[in-house]
């Protein structure tokens, strides 16, 4: 294959920022090139540089003066929700009853499942998002659709079939044994296919038995590399029902942890109302909590202590996500203005820069592959975006005062969505104009 040269402002993060002026938790090149050959970025750094180790038929692509950065990553989303998003709900659980679980029985049809992919992705890669960790309805079906497209596309992603065995309507129910089998059968078909992770993933404590944990806990110890998925404390409603359906429990995140299911590779959405004990035992265990902004505002489920937790004596990892189609974006950019508008409401600052590394090597890092994505470094994916902060009249308007970096990347986080990404790049090769 030959090599691609990418010109332009390079921005890669090195380390969780500490405050606006921390200069030293990023790279940027204000006239960088990064070198990529077979899906890899070879070399990165300034452009003269990296240029002459380039070969004479590198093919050369010119994105001065926009921002070249790693892609974004989305750590939590449904991708039978693409049309659920925008569901007129009271709250979480009439949203689920209401809208999300009738739409999710239609992904029992296989040619659903994958008209509906092939609009995730394109979703997906239209906002600048490479990677992405998925939910799948209940059906096998679903997570082939969602597979088999990530593959085609050369994408890495992490997802998993749900199981849910209760509290749900007959067509989204599995049995454990059922949730157990095929969740093996999709590991053996897709587990390290192509760029393809699967996550075990039980929904949520309400619509898994006892049995059903059980049933997870034996995966997770067969395949304890694998991610685990599933949702915590993200409304009132829910931690009491759920609380209730587990009395023996102590508090919502002691179910998830009676059953193995606190690790280092347990992924929960939401963790909005945690008490200090679920804090600590989240820390403790390396568990992440995963933010969703838009759609904790969207359904009212409430403001996420993200600066809190992360500054705690034993601070919790964090991700963060759009949860489409509770969440009403598929755009990090504006995923992370809403983050930041939850924070302002707690009395608390999120930085610029701190969201930028949240969406990149931040949310690498809680998904333990930081040394394939979320950065430029070399030998990493070459998984990429480019950003224009000028993308609209108004941003372009709003630019002619902008000054720092910093000052930039706020503009595009605040007014920016998929129009502000001029192209994303998926293993080395441009995704977004092929849509
Ligand atoms: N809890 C269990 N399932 C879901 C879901 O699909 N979306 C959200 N936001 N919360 C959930
Ligand atoms: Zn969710």
């Amino acid at each position: 294959m030959t090599h691609t040269l990418l010109r332009g402002r390079l921005l890669s993060f090195l380390r969780a920022p500490q405050d606006l002026g921390d200069s030293g938790s990023y790279f940027y090149e204000s006239d960088g090139a990064l070198l990529i050959k077979d899906g890899l970025i070879v070399a990165c750094g300034a452009y003269d540089t990296v240029s002459a180790q380039a070969p004479a038929n590198a093919v050369t692509v010119d994105h001065r003066p926009h921002l070249i950065m790693p892609g974004f990553i989305d750590m939590h989303l449904h991708f039978p929700q693409m049309q659920v998003i925008a569901s007129y709900a009271a709250n979480l659980l009439e949203w689920l009853n209401t809208y999300t679980f009738p739409e999710e029985c239609r992904f029992v049809e296989s040619a659903h499942a994958a008209r509906i992919a092939t609009h995730f992705y394109d979703e997906l890669v239209r906002h600048g998002t490479t990677t992405a960790v998925a939910y799948c309805s209940v059906h096998k079906t679903s997570a082939d659709a969602f597979f088999a497209e990530a593959l085609r596309r050369n994408m890495r992603m992490v997802g998993g079939k749900v199981m849910m065995d209760r509290n749900a309507p007959q067509g989204l129910l599995d049995t454990p044994q059922m949730g157990y089998d095929e969740t093996r059968q999709i590991i053996a078909q897709w587990h390290r296919k192509g760029r393809n992770h699967v996550a075990i993933t039980p929904r949520f404590a309400i619509t898994s038995t006892p049995a059903q944990m059980e049933a997870t806990q034996a995966l997770a110890r067969e395949f304890p590399d694998l991610h685990i998925q599933t949702h915590l404390s993200e409304n009132h409603d829910e931690i009491k029902f759920t609380c209730e359906l587990y009395p023996e429990a102590i508090d919502y995140t002691d179910i998830y942890a009676r059953y193995g299911l606190l690790g280092d590779k347990t992924l929960f959405g939401h963790c909005i109302h945690l008490s200090d004990r679920e804090a600590d035992a989240m820390s403790e265990a390396g568990s992440v909590a995963v933010h969703c902004p838009t759609s904790n505002l969207f359904l009212g489920s409430g403001l996420f202590p993200l600066k809190a937790l992360a500054r705690r004596e034993k601070p919790v990892r964090i991700g963060v996500a759009t949860d489409i189609g509770g969440g009403s974006s598929y755009s990090m950019l504006r995923t992370m203005d809403e983050a930041y508008k939850i924070q302002q409401l707690l009395g608390e600052r999120l930085n610029p820069l701190e969201s930028y590394y949240h969406m990149t090597l931040g949310n690498a890092r809680s998904l333990s592959l930081a040394d394939r994505i979320g950065t430029l470094d070399v030998g990493s994916d070459a998984d990429i975006v480019v950003l224009n902060a000028a993308a609209t009249p108004a941003m372009a308007l709003k630019m002619e005062v902008v000054k720092t970096l910093p000052e930039e990347l706020f503009l595009l986080q605040t007014m920016g969505d998929d129009r502000a990404i001029v192209e994303t790049y998926v293993a080395g090769v441009a995704a977004k104009s092929a849509i």
